[in-house]
């Protein structure tokens, strides 16, 4: 049985450049919704390569205290990586708590927008077969299932869904990401529609987001 999820939009969520300082809040994140996180020294290698890698962090205030210095929370992150005018999604993660509330959006609109600058085309990334909440989000920006990586999850066995968005650089596309921002924005939140199946995350909610510092 699924559950119907309407969230409100995280809207005060601001994206940004991933720097090491938010590492503590993206490992933290990492190790809730992957069965095989990257290490510290994976993320600071990504970091460290800075003409073809773009990382960015979704953070949110959190408690009382007001601007101009309100405590900021690491709540997601995503990465591309550029190869020969393609961009390949390399991660998209978000706090489990904070899951429908257009995070993941916020991050894919941030790090298409930036691909696009640099020239991307097509954009591709690797997905789990049964993560149909993650492949929903992608299909809203584009991305179309091509083919199957058999046993590629080497931790669990599981395939991957390779998808593929194509004409990056084109006005439809510009389009579909002004669409997405507008969604971004708007008042009501997420559709509703029934939430779908993530996997390794689901029964893990509730561990605390980490500050960014
Ligand atoms: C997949 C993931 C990144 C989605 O993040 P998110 O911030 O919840 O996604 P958004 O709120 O931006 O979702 C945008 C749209 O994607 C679709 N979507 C996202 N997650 C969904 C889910 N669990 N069930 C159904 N649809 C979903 C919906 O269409 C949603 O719009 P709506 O809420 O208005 O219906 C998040 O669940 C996550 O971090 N999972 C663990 C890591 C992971 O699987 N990453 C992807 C690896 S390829």
């Amino acid at each position: 049985m699924v559950a119907s999820l309407s969230r409100p939009a995280l809207t005060d969520a601001v994206v940004v450049p991933m720097r090491r300082r938010h590492l503590r809040g993206v490992l933290a994140i990492e190790h809730v919704v992957y069965p095989r996180p990257w290490s510290p020294a994976l993320f600071v290698t990504e970091l460290g390569q800075r003409r073809d890698r773009r990382y960015v962090v979704a953070l949110a205030a959190h408690g009382a205290r007001p601007p101009p210095w309100p405590r900021r929370l690491v709540v997601g992150y995503a990465g591309v990586l550029m190869q020969v005018g393609e961009a390949h999604v390399t991660t998209v993660a978000v706090h489990p708590r904070h899951h429908r509330r257009k995070v993941a959006s916020r991050l894919l609109v941030a790090v298409l927008a930036e691909a696009r600058a640099l020239g991307a085309e097509a954009a591709t990334l690797e997905v789990r077969v049964n993560n149909r909440g993650a492949q929903r989000l992608y299909g809203g920006f584009g991305f179309v299932p091509v083919g199957i990586r058999p046993g590629y999850y080497a931790e669990t066995g599981e395939d991957a869904l390779i998808m593929w968005a194509h004409g990056l650089q084109s006005e439809d596309f510009a389009a579909r990401l002004r669409a997405q921002r507008a969604r971004l924005e708007a008042p009501g939140g997420s559709s509703g529609a029934p939430d779908l199946h993530v996997p390794w995350v689901q029964g893990r909610v509730g561990l605390d987001a980490a500050p960014e510092g």
